[in-house]
């Protein structure tokens, strides 16, 4: 069994968009805009804007108070579709209640949506023609071919079907000719599916929620979770002592898809630049 170190591929990215922009001597600019007191998002959004400094691109943070109107943060995302300093644009997610995150996120300039996440981008996902790769998905795709694997003609489970994760994931695995299936919370006999995978992502937001009776010898475990514990310890989805003995490769939490997230959140600033010179 190995750990699959998320760490040292998403250097190895941030790397090569740092080089990919020094050489060409780029000026690249990642609006990011938070809105209201949400820890976890605090601390994503640091992380984020640390990645811009080591890469070379210049974050321009927009701090919104709580009680932010939706016309007041359509306004800014506005501001910045019109900034030529702006090449890519973030908004951190989850907003507050008062505030329509389809809404916004349809707002951004498809061009600038460095998360993917605007419908024309969805659309594009789905048809293999990427202006840009969904961040975590893209993370697991590098983390996967890190090993060495060819995914072509490998059953490929995800557990979860979010927008941001399980859907796109499940796409990006058909693209490598993976035989995908995508289980969710109605689900039958999801230990059984599980049990066929060779690749296995788990994207659910449970705490120990893949057992090790649900995981075949040999297989690829890849944990997306990012839950808290009784004793607020970060852990993933996976019950990583018990299942990490069966497994072929298995990514650890923190420390596996979470820095690949950012990694790729760079790489796609870099190819906004790109798209918007061209
Ligand atoms: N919230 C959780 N994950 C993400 C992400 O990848 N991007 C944004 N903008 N918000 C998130």
């Amino acid at each position: 069994m190995k750990i699959i170190d998320g760490k040292a591929v998403s250097q190895s990215v941030k790397e090569r968009v740092r080089d990919e922009i020094a050489e060409k001597n780029l000026k690249i600019g990642l609006a990011v805009i938070i809105v209201g007191n949400n820890q976890a998002s605090r601390v994503y959004v640091n992380n984020k804007k640390k990645a811009c400094e080591f890469c070379g691109i210049s974050s321009y943070e927009y701090a919104l108070p709580e009680e932010t109107t939706e016309e007041q943060l359509l306004e800014i995302v506005e501001s910045c579709n019109n900034d030529s300093r702006i090449n890519g644009i973030l908004v951190q997610l989850p907003l507050p209640s008062q505030i329509n995150e389809k809404t916004v996120i349809e707002h951004i300039d498809s061009n600038k949506d460095v998360d993917a996440f605007h419908a024309v981008n969805v659309g594009k996902i789905m048809i293999g023609e990427y202006s840009f790769l969904p961040c975590t998905p893209a993370g697991i795709m590098e983390l996967i071919h890190s090993t060495g694997t060819d995914v072509s003609g490998k059953e490929c489970v995800v557990i979860g079907r979010s927008n941001i994760v399980g859907k796109p994931m499940g796409m990006l695995l058909l693209h490598e000719n993976g035989t995908v299936t995508i289980c969710h919370s109605r689900t039958k006999n999801l230990t059984e599916v599980c049990r066929r995978a060779d690749i296995l992502v788990a994207a659910v937001g449970k705490a120990g929620f893949v057992t090790a009776d649900m995981v075949k010898d040999g297989a690829i475990v890849i944990d997306v979770g990012m839950n808290r514990n009784a004793e607020g310890k970060l852990c993933g989805d996976v019950d990583f002592d018990n299942v990490a003995p069966k497994c072929s490769y298995i990514t650890p939490v923190p420390g596996g898809v979470g820095p690949m997230t950012i990694a790729m959140l760079m790489e796609n600033t870099l190819r906004a630049k790109k798209l918007q010179t061209l």
